[in-house]
């Protein structure tokens, strides 16, 4: 009878575990032993400061790293592929990465360009903020950072590690020793992170670069000190404590100095503080996050931004999360003028995997063709890729949406042209992305309740003649096209393809 009873119980659930796994089809084929080079090409530093790249490769580990070409300065670990040094000459250096292990091995061009620039292609990593806001530690991030390189997303380029607001103290907190400032002036970290220098210490040694956070008004967003009348004391700080990134978040600003969004004074502190950044000792990448104000976009790369949000939250649960990766995600378009490489539009962080949603840590309440949705959204747009799940519980439908190289490399591609649409019709929209080489990435959506047929016609694309045409979630070929292609698109859902001359 026991045993009976386990039979069912065990058949109800190899079919209740099949239905799931179609209903979240991971379409993204797991990468194969032999070792594969990914994506970015290119990597921008200024002259003399500390340089920090993990190449990323996937293949069956251990994988040994060569690097030919490196230009003086830099050393590799052929263990872990780690780059690191200083070039202080300035000057573009082709170098060639190389991977192998016992199933074969890659090999890839590569250029280092010691200059003024830096984000030369989109930002990819991972954030506090969306896992679990104010909530968060020294040991939890470095969890989430070991998660990063155990979970092999590190390998498909995911490089910065990014705490968000609630890392500090609280201004009225004044008590002697939970004072927010030491009699020096200089910003002190909470006690949850009791040794940021070597917090960041521990995550360059792994080839994974950190972000800090801080407001230019007296408080952050969650009420945590902010920068004002410190600006450039607290960005010393931070290029003392050995951040990469910036995440300058307006906050208490709009408050205390602002009449509203148009009001163009909000130029003002993004300014002074990206003055502030290009005369420190260390490339501190810089997001500016203001929800859009005074038109961001039109200003952030002139003010020395890299990254600039251009709206507000994404997380914010109003009309629920699928509207609001529609309205940020398709709201890019028309933007795509001022994106390029050095700056980013940010349409916010990836709402992937467990988030922290009606105050509670569960998956994200996107369904699988509207995560394919997001993805591809943020990929054709040339956006930040920085994920805001918990990395110590991501399922495989999740792993493998994070980590299509081939989608990835459309994010990344060195041309940093943001894609835009080239046709629309009611719930439908084609958008494409021309990338290096002539390739033209073309998006497919369906913001419909059922599935349909989404065309493109070469003309909507300015091309002629036949082409190969490759799914790049499925990271197949689906033959040679010419004039049109029509793909069928599920509900909410997206299709991605690269379109290349024969
Ligand atoms: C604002 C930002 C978010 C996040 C929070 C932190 O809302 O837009 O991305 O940084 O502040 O409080």
């Amino acid at each position: 009878m026991k045993s009976h009873k386990f039979v069912l119980f065990g058949m109800l659930l190899t079919i209740s575990v099949m239905a799931w796994a179609e209903q979240r089809p991971a379409l993204t084929p797991l990468p194969p032993d032999q070792p594969r080079i990914h994506a970015p090409k290119v990597y921008g530093v200024r002259p003399g400061h500390p340089f920090i790249f993990r190449i990323p490769a996937t293949g069956k580990r251990p994988l040994s790293f060569s690097a030919k070409g490196l230009p003086r300065g830099l050393k590799l670990d052929p263990e872990t592929g780690v780059i690191q040094g200083k070039v202080p000459q300035p000057g573009n250096y082709p170098v060639i990465l190389g991977a192998k292990n016992a199933w074969g091995k890659a090999a890839r061009e590569f250029r280092i360009v010691v200059g003024d620039q830096i984000a030369l292609t989109p930002p990819m990593g991972w954030a506090t903020w969306y896992m679990s806001y104010t909530n968060i530690s020294d040991a939890m991030v470095r969890a989430q950072a070991s998660a990063l390189l155990s979970t092999g997303l590190a390998d498909h380029g995911y490089s910065y590690i990014d705490i968000d607001d609630g890392w500090n103290i609280k201004p009225q907190k004044t008590s002697a020793d939970e004072s927010p400032r030491d009699a020096q002036g200089n910003i002190k970290p909470g006690k949850a992170f009791p040794d940021m220098k070597a917090l960041t210490t521990w995550a360059h040694q792994r080839g994974l670069k950190m972000g800090i956070y801080i407001s230019p008004g007296s408080e952050t967003c969650a009420e945590y000190t902010g920068s004002y009348q410190h600006e450039r004391q607290d960005a010393e700080t931070f290029a003392r404590w050995g951040f990469d990134l910036l995440k300058y978040d307006l906050c208490s600003y709009t408050q205390q100095f602002l009449t509203g969004p148009d009001d163009m004074n909000v130029k003002k502190p993004y300014q002074q503080m990206g003055e502030i950044l290009k005369s420190l000792d260390r490339d501190i990448l810089y997001y500016i996050c203001e929800y859009g104000f005074g038109d961001v976009w039109k200003w952030g790369r002139e003010v020395g931004g890299n990254v600039w949000r251009t709206t507000g939250d994404l997380g914010n649960d109003h009309g629920g999360l699928w509207k609001n990766v529609v309205d940020i995600g398709f709201g890019q378009a028309g933007k795509e003028k001022w994106a390029g490489p050095g700056g980013w539009n940010d349409p916010d962080n990836f709402e992937l995997g467990h988030i922290l949603w009606k105050d509670k840590l569960q998956p994200t309440p996107l369904t699988p063709n509207e995560q394919y949705t997001h993805f591809t959204l943020w990929a054709i747009s040339a956006a930040p890729l920085v994920i805001g799940g918990d990395l110590t519980q991501m399922d495989d439908f999740t792993l493998r949406l994070l980590g299509n190289d081939e989608v990835i490399a459309v994010d990344q591609d060195v041309l940093g042209k943001q894609g835009a649409p080239v046709w629309r019709s009611g719930d439908l929209e084609v958008w494409a992305k021309v990338m290096e080489g002539g390739a033209i990435a073309v998006a497919f959506f369906n913001r419909g309740g059922q599935e349909t047929k989404v065309p493109v016609r070469w003309s909507d694309l300015g091309i002629q003649g036949k082409r190969q045409v490759r799914d790049l979630w499925r990271q197949q070929d689906l033959g040679v096209y010419d004039q049109e292609l029509s793909l069928s698109v599920g509900e909410h859902g997206a299709e991605l393809v690269l379109l290349q001359h024969q």
